[in-house]
């Protein structure tokens, strides 16, 4: 990644200075804006991003140097501030360390010194926006035999992949959580002809509703508050490839209609400007929400469906994909064992059986994560079930609504069932301390020991020593 190197901002009141800080920088190749004063200084950094800045720490008339240092590192808390004093001595060392500088010289000094400490600061730059650039814009697709299983299903799946792929039809994918939406479109990016240009991911329901249309088509700098600098658009970036947007169903109203635009013919213009742009970028969408009763909720716009909607992927659940849960803890074991320098063979016959039974409602994911538990915990060759999750536990648990009704039970078992869920939940909330949970429920003490017992729940309270009067 070469990009250029943004400006070095060089503030001094002296001509000399200026020049002779000009002379050794430039030619090193460095770009450099000379400024005279505090406050002009203050008015670049407004206007434009740079490496770093040197000042003077006496500049005639307005602002000190030191002055300008605090107020400027406050507000620009990412750029590197050097300083450069007349005359080092340790208390004004100290003082423009304080006032935020990362480093200063002492005037004379070798050019060499100062070409130490720009450069410094130019890898540090470099390095940071590697970083980011690789963390947050370009993720590395992955490749369809990534896509593991062999029910009919998901041959199915990865042949539609293979025929879809070099088109540059939209793709929508609706699936559960967890059942490889985010690997399909991945896959569908590696085996295209863009597969050599930027791979964009944009997951819009992690994104703050205000934010997300600036970060998707970009902004010009003042366009709202904290615009302080012209921004690019993710779909700029994605020009040549491909850009997956993660959880469409979360998208406003108002984005769903320029993005419609967008998909019409690739263009569209920045937060607060008036140029239409134009790129060439394949879309690939997915979500787990249930888009039909978010259309008939009118949440999610019909016509941006049907824009999507060009070539549909339904990755099936995990409970419908028969021996394909076996096939995957295969992989995952083999996975597993390697990272973790473990040596789990294979799967119990009763854990095999646990694994089958489960209906996985966070699908692959879940599964991955079961297994990976599992050879933590296991000490034996096989994975035995008491490795695995309690399933009914966590069956339980996930339910919002906190209850499963069983079948043919008369009302007061399912009562008696819902009081034991609520007691529970509460002494576990409050560490298992009797009183406080008489109180949060509302009842006495008395009147909590007695359901308990009438409950089957056992007191695995410390009894304190009661204070007298203090039942309800
Ligand atoms: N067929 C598969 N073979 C191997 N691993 C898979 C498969 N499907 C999913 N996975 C793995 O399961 C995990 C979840 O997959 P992914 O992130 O693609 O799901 P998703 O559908 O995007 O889920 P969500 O809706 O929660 O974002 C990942 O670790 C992925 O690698
Ligand atoms: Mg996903």
């Amino acid at each position: 990644m070469n990009w250029p190197l943004p400006p070095v901002l060089v503030v001094d009141d002296e001509k000399n200075m200026r020049l002779s800080l000009k002379s050794i920088l430039a030619g090193e190749g460095y770009d450099l804006r000379l400024v005279e004063s505090a406050e002009e200084a203050l008015g670049a950094l407004e206007k434009e991003e740079f490496l770093m800045v040197i000042t003077d720490a006496r500049l005639g008339g307005g602002m000190s140097g030191y002055q300008f240092l605090a107020l400027a590192c406050k507000k620009w808390p990412n750029t590197p501030f050097l300083m450069i004093t007349a005359y080092a001595t340790p208390k004004l060392a100290v003082e423009a360390i304080k006032a935020g500088a990362i480093d200063y010289l002492a005037k004379p000094f070798a050019p060499e010194e100062l070409l130490h400490a720009v450069s410094r600061c130019a890898e540090f730059h470099r390095l940071k926006r590697d970083n980011a650039s690789l963390r947050a814009s370009v993720v590395e697709p992955y490749q369809i035999d990534q896509i593991i299983g062999q029910a009919p299903k998901m041959h199915e799946l990865r042949q539609l992949i293979r025929s879809v792929a070099p088109t540059d039809a939209t793709v929508l994918i609706l699936g559960e959580s967890g059942t490889g939406k985010e690997l399909i479109a991945g896959a569908l990016h590696s085996l295209s002809q863009r597969r050599q240009n930027n791979y964009i991911r944009i997951n819009c329901a992690a994104i703050p509703e205000n934010l997300l249309e600036s970060e998707l088509f970009g902004h010009e700098k003042g366009s709202f508050t904290g615009a302080v600098k012209q921004k690019l658009g993710r779909v700029e970036e994605a020009h040549g490839g491909t850009i997956f947007l993660d959880e469409i169903g979360d998208m406003s109203r108002p984005l769903q209609a320029k993005l419609l635009r967008f998909l019409e013919d690739g263009s569209f213009t920045r937060v607060g400007g008036n140029d239409e742009l134009h790129v060439d970028v394949r879309l690939i969408a997915a979500t787990n929400r249930d888009i039909i009763q978010a259309i008939s909720q009118n949440n999610f716009r019909e016509d941006l469906f049907h824009r999507l909607n060009v070539v549909q992927f339904r990755p099936p659940p995990l409970r419908e994909r028969g021996n394909d849960i076996i096939v995957l803890v295969e992989n995952f074991l083999q996975h597993f064992n390697a990272t973790m320098n473990k040596h789990v063979r294979g799967v119990s016959a009763a854990a095999r059986q646990k694994l089958l039974s489960y209906h996985w409602p966070g699908n692959v994911r879940e599964l991955r994560n079961a297994i990976e538990r599992a050879v933590i915990l296991e000490t034996t060759p096989e994975i035995q079930p008491a490795s695995l999750p309690d399933f009914q536990l966590e069956g339980r648990l996930r339910k919002s609504d906190g209850f499963v009704i069983a079948a043919n039970e008369s009302l007061d078992v399912l009562m008696a069932d819902f009081e034991r869920q609520v007691i529970n939940t509460t002494l576990e909330n409050n560490r298992f301390n009797i009183s406080k949970t008489a109180e949060q429920l509302k009842i006495s003490r008395h009147a909590l020991r007695y359901r308990m017992q009438r409950l089957n729940i056992t007191d695995a309270e410390e009894e304190p020593p009661s204070a007298p009067g203090r039942e309800g």
